[in-house]
């Protein structure tokens, strides 16, 4: 089988690295992948705003799977536009990744609110409002006791949702988010809600349109300072599976929230198809839905698929096949603790260029480099965005993988170097 993956992050890395040496598997191509994914498989540039180009490339190279690694490309479509031109075609090409209408529950949050008070999913208290309906938002954040979590309807690359601790700050945000200053069009439309008070984890689940089953959960770390201060970033680190995420939580994650999810999908006539990230809020014991996302994390995915057994391709291929009913899911049950190494000043102004230093993998050891935004320049790793490297190792705990992958972290060096020193540190009060 020919696999085409899309995306160039440390999760597109981690995809290729379980891709790369699974049985069936006869060409790995990535889109535009980075010096991480060419170990595994051939980088390609296509444009990936243009689905016909993905499309004539797929039918070129005989691609049988579409493998799209983030957001983007499936809110815009891709999933259904490849499966009706092969349809057209008679060609057979499959892609893990939900439909432009399930893709909506990421890209748009009006929707996915709208969808979770359909089946009664729960979920923060929240209402929707454009420019002009300030009056209306004033009313509805007089119900509401600060802070207030105001976020942008569209996509916003993860940074989109701001916290504000008075009412004015609140309505100034909401004024400057719905005239476009604040995120653009994404933020025409702003959805108000609810606060709600507790820790946070994300559940990961995979479903073919029939069946579906859990994948696992982690914890990332989005605050660029350690505890959780500063600003959001895509991801300082993450750790799986996360411990309080037990037997009787997870029966009520299922129960509450992914049931009702896959069961309301497949009512309203739009199974889904792909991973599903459920992003969630741990009140009291209780599981409140904060986000969906209609893929893999990153830097979740670091974390979780080197504790995943089972070959990634046949988890693929089933999603994308309605095979799921024949998979089980086998995972370490050892703990993985992703860090993340960026460049100085992000999230915000950052160099790029700044040559990188790197150790071997070793994933002999249960030790991965997996690179992000990393570029070779004439041989030379160099710095290439923000998020430059995730390290994860294996450990028998938190702290013994935490230990493992500060040790590796500390052997990687490039100008301006900065991580997070205290990724996993509260969940050990839950071991
Ligand atoms: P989102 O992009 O929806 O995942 O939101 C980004 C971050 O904002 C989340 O990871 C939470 O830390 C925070 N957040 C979002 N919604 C809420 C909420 N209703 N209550 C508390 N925190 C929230
Ligand atoms: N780590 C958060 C995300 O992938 O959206």
């Amino acid at each position: 089988m020919n696999i085409l993956l899309l995306g160039s992050g440390g999760r597109e890395h981690a995809f290729a690295l379980k891709i790369h040496g699974c049985i069936g598997l006869e060409s790995l191509y990535i889109s535009p992948g980075n010096p991480g994914t060419a170990e595994f498989g051939t980088n390609v540039t296509l444009d990936l705003t243009d689905f016909s180009a993905v499309y004539a490339f797929c039918k070129e190279k005989n691609i049988s799977l579409v493998v799209p690694g983030n957001e983007v490309p499936l809110v815009a479509g891709i999933t259904d536009y490849l499966t009706l031109e092969a349809k057209k075609d008679g060609f057979t090409l499959g892609v893990s990744g939900p439909s432009t209408w399930c893709a909506q529950l990421e890209g748009s949050k009006e929707f996915s609110k709208e969808f979770m008070f359909r089946h009664a999913i729960p979920t923060a208290r929240y209402a929707s409002f454009c420019q002009g309906q300030m009056d209306e938002a004033k009313l509805f954040l007089h119900t509401l006791t600060p802070p207030y979590v105001l976020k942008a309807d569209g996509l916003a690359a993860g940074k989109g949702v701001i916290i504000t601790h008075s009412f004015q700050e609140a309505c100034e945000t909401l004024e400057s988010m719905t005239n476009l200053t604040l995120f653009g069009k994404a933020g025409a439309r702003v959805v108000i809600e609810e606060f709600l008070q507790g820790i946070e984890l994300s559940v990961f689940a995979i479903s073919d349109g029939d069946t579906w089953q859990v994948l696992a959960s982690a914890k990332d770390y989005k605050r660029i300072f350690d505890n959780d201060l500063g600003l959001n970033t895509g991801g300082m680190g993450a750790i799986s599976p996360v411990p309080f995420a037990d037997k009787e939580f997870m029966e009520k994650v299922k129960s509450r929230i992914l049931i009702p999810s896959f069961e309301g999908l497949k009512a309203e006539g739009h199974p889904y198809t792909g991973f599903l990230f459920v992003g969630l809020m741990n009140v009291g014991g209780d599981p409140f839905v904060i986000e969906y996302n209609v893929r893999m994390g990153d830097p979740e995915t670091e974390a979780i698929f080197p504790r995943l057994k089972t070959p990634l391709i046949d988890i693929l291929y089933a999603m994308a096949s309605r095979g799921l009913n024949t998979i089980s899911i086998d995972l370490d049950s050892r703990t993985a603790a992703s860090i993340f190494l960026v460049s100085g000043g992000y999230p915000g102004e950052i160099c790029k260029g700044e040559v990188i230093t790197l150790p071997r993998s070793l994933p002999e050891k249960d030790q991965w480099i997996f690179h992000a935004s990393t570029t070779l320049e004439k041989g030379i790793l160099k710095t290439n965005g923000g998020r430059v490297i995730a390290v994860t190792s294996l450990g028998k705990d938190i702290k013994h993988a935490l230990e493992r992958s500060n040790s590796l972290a500390n052997q990687i060096s490039f100008n301006n170097k900065f991580n997070r020193t205290d990724i996993g540190l509260d969940l050990l009060y839950f071991t």
